[in-house]
């Protein structure tokens, strides 16, 4: 008997295999809308997952498991399912703490690609087995946001591009936490031609030689939000480097929760992208305005730093939107800051100034290269 998994076992309703000795694992809400399956358990009733097919939002938790017993899936006509799967509601879904060998998973999408699905998260997956041949034409899903956080996929670098080949272009959101490797093979990828936010938060181990390995030069052509928040980065002239070498022009940059320094020593001047209007530079210990910033903003963002008095106007680049708060200079009669060096108001956000949990967990990974 074959046991489907996940959202294919929605297409596949005559073959489940029912346990009854196990809760059940899916939920839904009352209102149709979201699903959540967490199957954890030795032998968790994957059927209970057919109750999600009316919902709009699907959060599946695989528990560990190895979907390898699915693999089945991959010998299936998905073709005939086509008219089932293009009515389903669902816009959202997440596949996460699981073994999924990369012929399943790109099945799935191949399958997916008849729906009408927005976003696709995928967390905590280990990605096994070689990779099924590309498709002739992208055959996957017609996806706005693409969000992955710590997925470890057995071909290593090339990995991107793999996965690219089966999303159709039109990608507007591209998010990768906790990567295990950003040193893409440049040649391999296509261009996103419509993706305009890119965000590499939450790679404490990037860092700006790792930032442009990531960048592949005019891979990037829509980008206008860039996003590096606790990503290992030390100067800001070090991302403009990057920038400038990837050839990106972008609107909006956060560099917060970066333990930053105001310059590098005997680094060079570096021409900003011409259209960036906002900077972030909140939550980075510095002590002093760094040189070099872009010569005129809209939006600088300096709060939560270390900044033992008021920054000369000659300092600063122009303006219209500057914020200070949680800055030791502002508040000259609180409590002054500890050895930490942050201010109490600043020390409530869970990322204080590059030290989050995903930063101790995989500072020994040192796995860019
Ligand atoms: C799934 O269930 C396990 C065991 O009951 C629990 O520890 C875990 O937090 C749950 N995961 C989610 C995402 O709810
Ligand atoms: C990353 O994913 C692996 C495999 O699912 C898991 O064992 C590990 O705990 C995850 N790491 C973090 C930081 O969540
Ligand atoms: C800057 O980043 C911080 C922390 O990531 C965030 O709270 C703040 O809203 C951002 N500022 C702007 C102007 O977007
Ligand atoms: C410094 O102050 C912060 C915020 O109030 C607090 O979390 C931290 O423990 C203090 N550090 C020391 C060394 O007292």
């Amino acid at each position: 008997m074959v046991r489907a998994p996940c959202l294919l076992l929605l297409l596949l309703p005559p073959l489940l295999h029912v346990s009854a000795d196990t809760p059940e694992p899916c939920e839904l809400d009352e209102d149709d809308v979201r699903c959540v399956c967490n199957f954890t358990g030795p032998r968790p009733d994957w059927s209970s997952a057919l109750q999600c097919m009316s919902a709009v939002e699907v959060e599946i938790r695989g528990g560990g498991h190895s979907l390898k017993q699915f693999i089945e899936i991959t010998d299936t006509d998905l073709k005939q399912y086509a008219n089932t799967i293009r009515a389903l509601r669902l816009r959202r879904l997440t596949v996460g703490d699981a073994q999924v060998p990369a012929r399943l998973l790109f099945a799935v999408l191949r399958g997916l690609g008849y729906s009408r699905l927005k976003e696709l998260t995928l967390e905590d997956l280990v990605v096994t087995g070689t990779t099924p041949p590309p498709p002739l034409e992208a055959t996957g899903p017609a996806l706005a946001t693409l969000s992955l956080r710590n997925l470890s996929w057995a071909t290593g670098n090339a990995w991107l591009a793999e996965l690219q080949q089966w999303l159709k272009p039109g990608l507007k959101v591209l998010n990768i936490a906790q990567a295990h490797s950003l040193a893409f093979s440049c040649a391999e990828l296509r261009a996103f031609p419509a993706l305009t936010t890119l965000d590499l938060s939450d790679n404490p181990g990037l860092g700006e030689r790792g930032l442009t390995a990531a960048l592949c030069p005019h891979k990037f052509p829509a980008l206008q939000e860039l996003a590096l928040r606790n990503a290992g980065i030390e100067t800001p002239n070090g991302v403009c480097v990057a920038l400038a070498a990837a050839d990106v022009q972008l609107q909006h940059l956060d560099l917060s929760h970066n333990s930053l320094r105001a310059s590098a020593p005997g680094s060079a001047g570096c021409v900003w992208p011409s259209a960036l209007s906002s900077l972030n530079l909140s939550f980075a210990g510095l002590e002093k305005v760094p040189k070099g910033l872009p010569a005129s903003l809209s939006v600088l963002d300096l709060s939560c730093n270390r900044l033992n008095r008021a920054p000369r106007p000659d300092e600063l680049p122009k303006v219209t939107s500057l914020t200070l708060d949680g800055n030791p200079f502002l508040d000259p009669g609180a409590p002054t800051p500890n050895d930490s060096g942050v201010v109490p108001a600043c020390a409530r956000s869970t990322l204080a100034v590059g030290m989050s949990g995903t930063l101790v967990v995989l500072q020994g990974a040192g796995a860019f290269a």
